[in-house]
């Protein structure tokens, strides 16, 4: 074939190539060792010296050409693939990214709430000492007000003296708060909390609970309806109506149990006092000296109420049809 002929085939087959594959095949085809301007160039010893010359010059020309249409429609295959890939006029993708659990986010608010109330926040353990859960809180053994709190006990270690307990309240962190600091200060303790109980739609064999504790030289019951009915009316931003009740708790003289009405309903959102001086005994404060209120709530009950969710179990089955509500 003439060198000119080889040349006019290749570029039309170049041109008329879909993709990169196809353009390598025909580069192989033309130029590899075996092809065809390879076969060609084994005819140069059998030409005379003037042929030679030419067929070079020719020759050289072409295989230029051939290669330059190849590369320029390489590139086109290239710059396609980029436009593919990168086309700035599709719409965006929504990439899933994660998102607070309901809880995580009613306690976020809770927190934020208590500390324009000058509260600072405290966290306790979860696995805790029969004395911080009720000894300490004047619920000594065989007091029937241990039955007001059924615990998951933890098999006793032999070597260890304390009995140890999964929390039932996070009442035991006051104990454990007030034994390593002094008045006045006011604290939050939000934390999880087991009983051992049958499960339904309002009960859960773990819950989430915020303790609350404020202790100065003059703390008394109008502050904490004041501080309880500022959290309250920001954290439900709506008219809410308050009704408190006497009750019994043994770590607090009086204790306290705080409903509010809230969309024509009255609902128990609360436990509360003023802390017992069993409980000042206990961490060595001087209860003539010093008394303060506590207070223990909810956190799922709260959230059910804002959220409008019907039943506990929700929060801790994880289905993401639900989760993704909030
Ligand atoms: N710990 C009590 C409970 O779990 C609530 C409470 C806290 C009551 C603090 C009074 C003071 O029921």
């Amino acid at each position: 074939m003439h060198l000119k002929e080889i040349e006019n085939q290749a570029i039309l087959e170049i041109q008329s190539s879909k993709n990169k594959e196809e353009l390598k095949l025909i580069r192989v085809k033309y130029l590899g060792r075996s092809g065809i301007l390879a076969e060609e160039a084994k005819k140069i010893p059998q030409m005379l010296p003037e042929e030679r010359k030419n067929f070079g010059i020719i020759f050289n020309q072409v295989k230029e050409t051939i290669e330059k249409f190849l590369k320029e429609k390489e590139a086109a295959f290239q710059e396609q693939k980029v436009k593919d890939v990168l086309d700035l006029t599709k719409p965006g993708v929504k990439i899933f990214a994660g998102f607070e659990h309901p809880l995580a986010q009613a306690e976020e608010e809770i927190i934020k709430i208590f500390s324009t109330l000058n509260f600072s926040v405290v966290e306790g353990p979860e696995l805790e000492e029969e004395y911080y859960n009720f000894d300490a809180l004047n619920i000594p053994k065989n007091h029937p007000a241990r039955e007001m709190w059924d615990t998951f006990w933890i098999k006793k270690d032999k070597n260890r003296k304390e009995n140890l307990l999964l929390r039932t309240h996070t009442s035991a962190m006051q104990v454990r708060y007030m034994l390593s600091n002094f008045p006045p200060f006011r604290i939050i303790v939000p934390g999880r909390v087991f009983r051992y109980e049958a499960i339904d739609q309002s009960h859960s064999i773990n819950f989430y609970q915020v303790e609350g504790l404020m202790v100065g030289e003059n703390v008394n019951l109008a502050n904490f309806k004041f501080i309880i009915e500022s959290f309250f009316k920001k954290f439900f931003g709506k008219k809410i109506e308050f009704r408190y009740r006497p009750s019994y708790f043994p770590f607090t003289e009086p204790s306290i149990e705080v409903d509010i009405k809230i969309e024509n309903k009255w609902l128990e959102v609360m436990g509360a006092g003023m802390v017992s001086r069993h409980v000042f005994d206990a961490v060595h404060y001087n209860p003539d000296k010093v008394q303060g209120f506590a207070f223990g709530m909810g956190l799922d009950r709260l959230a059910m109420i804002k959220y409008h969710v019907p039943d506990i179990r929700l929060f801790y089955e994880n289905d993401l049809r639900f989760l993704k509500q909030f």
